[in-house]
């Protein structure tokens, strides 16, 4: 919906070894475990080249109250790049909201400029998806990214 909305180029970040197994319970077990052993899995593919861009949407589930351990991956494999951005989160949540997505940006990213945070729940996402496309237009329309 965000591309949608201003025209963006789209990165998905895949992990390499899909060692996550499709039910939640032991999935919730795995992502545990590697928000414990801060664990850095690789994602595949490269990021295209981050240079051209003035804003970067960056967004995922919400795992543990935290970004899922393989957006720490991006982070650091692309800080260089990164650094001195736009930076928009957003997430998808169950609960937790944006589960300070924005503050770990920007300790994570130090040299950036994080903006305004969305938070829909993954349900809604599903199931609401009109709704969400008003919330996620609104937002948009909002950030200083022109
Ligand atoms: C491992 C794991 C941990 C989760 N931890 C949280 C959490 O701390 N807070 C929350 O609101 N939702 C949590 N959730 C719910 C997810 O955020 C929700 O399922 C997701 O945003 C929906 O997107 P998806 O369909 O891409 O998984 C968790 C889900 C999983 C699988």
């Amino acid at each position: 919906m965000i591309a949608e909305q201003t025209g963006a180029d789209l990165f998905e970040i895949v992990p390499v070894d899909d060692h996550y197994p499709m039910t939640y319970n032991a999935l919730t077990d795995v992502a545990m475990k590697e928000q414990r052993e801060k664990a850095r899995p690789a994602y595949k593919g490269e990021v295209p080249d981050l240079s051209q861009y003035d804003t970067i949407f960056i967004g995922a589930p919400v795992w543990w109250g935290d970004w899922p351990m393989i957006m720490y991956t991006f982070f650091e494999k692309n800080m260089a790049a990164l650094s001195g951005k736009k930076l928009v989160p957003f997430s998808t949540h169950e609960g937790s909201g944006l589960s300070g997505f924005d503050r770990k940006l920007s300790k994570a990213i130090s040299d950036s400029n994080v903006l305004k945070g969305l938070a829909i729940r993954g349900n809604d996402c599903q199931n609401k998806k009109e709704s969400v496309r008003k919330s996620v237009n609104s937002w948009i329309s909002g950030l200083d990214i022109k």
